[in-house]
């Protein structure tokens, strides 16, 4: 009885006691039930709605906050010759940040040890208001046009009758995809399975632009290095793990911030003029290659530290949202047009799954004391009124009565020159095999052992006329990897 007084009354979301939770109001005690219980249809119908939409991708992840400590410096300049973000101005300002880790292909209980690109996520909560870098682990994609992203996705998905993901349906698309043979090389190599999150690199992948006070601005590549170390698994070792837990990447990140080991992360960013780069044999705004380090050196920016869990899968798991359009002053679009396709479908997926007021969640807002001030009103679950002012009739801008007012003038919009036809044309400098054929030839031994035969084992489950055309593609990257898969395929290199 002692136990029992400690304990918060239980009630309903109205408010009111509930005196008996074990048993439905009812005619006699064997029923039948009567309609006007209010709280068994409260407590049945919300547990009917627990669920929202999973991430079309990426539905399973894990979150964990923590925070961002900046160096001042972008290598060896301060970081203000670069960009005015004020996040990366001073040593040792520090910034809360959230991170979500995801899987790409699976549903949102899906295995953590599956052959899949890892979603690296994070979210920084700024002075200025959020900036979310929406990353992978691999620092290429398989496309460079977001009109592709939908055929790109249902390849990879399960099969829209059998419900099985297909080796010849991934493969028929990567096929007539010949810029994805750089982010397959990298899949079906150990990296496509990292051991965990705690060991495993981020890179924002696409080309963003940092702009200093002076509006100069620069191209900028973003990327994330495991100070644990980086660490992959072998298909064996994969399945080993996955025969006994979906989630041990998850297990792994919440155990380790409850044990206090808190794993960090330095961002390091890579760094070119804001110009086409003719000397180049990529585009640098394609994101299906890497810019290569000799050239392109890493500058260290700051740390990420994670020593925070979170309390509640949903709210924190689930409800976040991150978009790449969600940037702070001092950090730029490139034209990029990938970077354009995923600004747009962040945020119209948000709308959708979470719902129109998806901003005013706690997860999802920015720090409790940057004001958020709008005249943005309604929608479904509206929670709060934004900040209007001291006069709450005005929802409207301008007024000379009272409401909110632009931000400072002496802001330095970045105005870059942009001219041409308007077309639908790939570019020009597509290189789709080289920066492939480097990564296979630099790969250690074993990794490219690994990486021949997991492709064989998965494009042996495809219809010749497939496989043959993958081979050709490989031999192009490199003429002894075109030739072990066709080994190991036992087909002719030259079919
Ligand atoms: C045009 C190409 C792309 C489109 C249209 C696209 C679209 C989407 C969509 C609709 C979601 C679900 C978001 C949500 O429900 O909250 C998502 C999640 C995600 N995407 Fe993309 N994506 C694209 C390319 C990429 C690329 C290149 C990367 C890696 C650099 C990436 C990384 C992620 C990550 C990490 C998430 C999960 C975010 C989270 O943890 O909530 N996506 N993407």
């Amino acid at each position: 009885m002692s136990e029992q007084a400690d304990k918060p009354i239980l009630t309903t979301r109205q408010g009111h006691p509930v005196h008996n939770n074990q048993q439905q109001r009812t005619v006699g005690s064997r029923g039948p039930a009567t309609l006007e219980n209010y709280h068994f249809l409260e407590k049945i119908s919300h547990f009917d709605r627990e669920r929202i939409p999973e991430r079309v991708v990426h539905a399973r992840g894990f979150v964990a906050h923590g925070e961002f400590e900046a160096y001042g410096t972008i290598g060896d300049e301060p970081a203000s010759k670069y960009t005015r973000a004020k996040l990366f101005r001073t040593r040792g300002r520090k910034t809360p940040v959230t991170i979500r880790f995801s899987t790409v292909i699976g549903g949102r209980d899906s295995s953590e040890a599956a052959r899949d690109p890892r979603g690296f996520a994070v979210k920084f909560r700024t002075d200025d208001g959020n900036w979310d870098m929406v990353g992978n682990n691999l620092q290429v994609f398989f496309i460079r046009d977001a009109i592709k992203f939908p055929d790109v996705i249902h390849s990879l998905k399960p099969d829209p009758v059998t419900f099985r993901q297909e080796p010849n349906r991934i493969f028929d698309f990567m096929s007539n995809t010949p810029e994805s043979m750089h982010m397959l090389t990298w899949l079906f190599s150990p990296y496509g399975i990292p051991k965990n999150y705690r060991t495993m690199r981020g890179s924002g992948v696409n080309t963003y632009r940092l702009v200093n006070a002076d509006g100069e601005g620069v191209l900028v590549k973003f990327h994330w290095l495991s100070q644990q170390g980086e660490h992959n698994l072998t298909e064996a070792q994969a399945a080993e793990i996955q025969a006994r837990d979906l989630g041990h990447a998850s297990k792994d990140l919440y155990e380790a911030i409850e044990r206090g080991e808190f794993p960090r992360w330095e961002l390091n960013v890579q760094i070119m003029s804001d110009d086409e780069h003719p000397e180049l044999d990529f585009d640098p705004l394609d994101d299906t290659k890497i810019w290569p380090e000799e050239d392109f050196p890493y500058l260290p920016v700051g740390m990420m530290t994670l020593n925070r869990n979170i309390t509640d899968h949903h709210n924190e798991n689930e409800q976040i949202a991150f978009g790449t359009g969600v940037l702070v002053d001092g950090i730029d679009f490139s034209d990029d047009k990938m970077l354009v396709g995923r600004t747009f479908s962040y945020s119209d997926t948000q709308r959708y799954r979470v719902g129109p007021n998806y901003l005013q969640l706690p997860v999802n807002a920015p720090r409790p004391d940057v004001v958020v001030s709008t005249n943005q009103t309604g929608g479904a679950m509206s929670y709060a009124v934004d900040n209007r002012g001291a006069n709450l009739h005005i929802n409207f801008e301008p007024s000379s009565v009272a409401g909110l007012r632009e931000a400072d003038e002496s802001y330095r919009e970045y105005r870059p020159f942009v001219s041409g036809q308007i077309m639908k044309a790939p570019i020009e400098r597509q290189n789709n095999y080289s920066q492939a054929g480097r990564r296979y030839r630099e790969m250690a031994d074993w990794e490219r052992d690994d990486l021949i035969l997991n492709l064989v084992t998965n494009l042996a489950r495809c219809d010749k006329h497939i496989q043959e055309k993958m081979v050709w593609h490989f031999s192009q990257c490199d003429e002894d990897y075109g030739r072990r898969v066709a080994e190991g395929l036992g087909i002719s290199v030259n079919a």
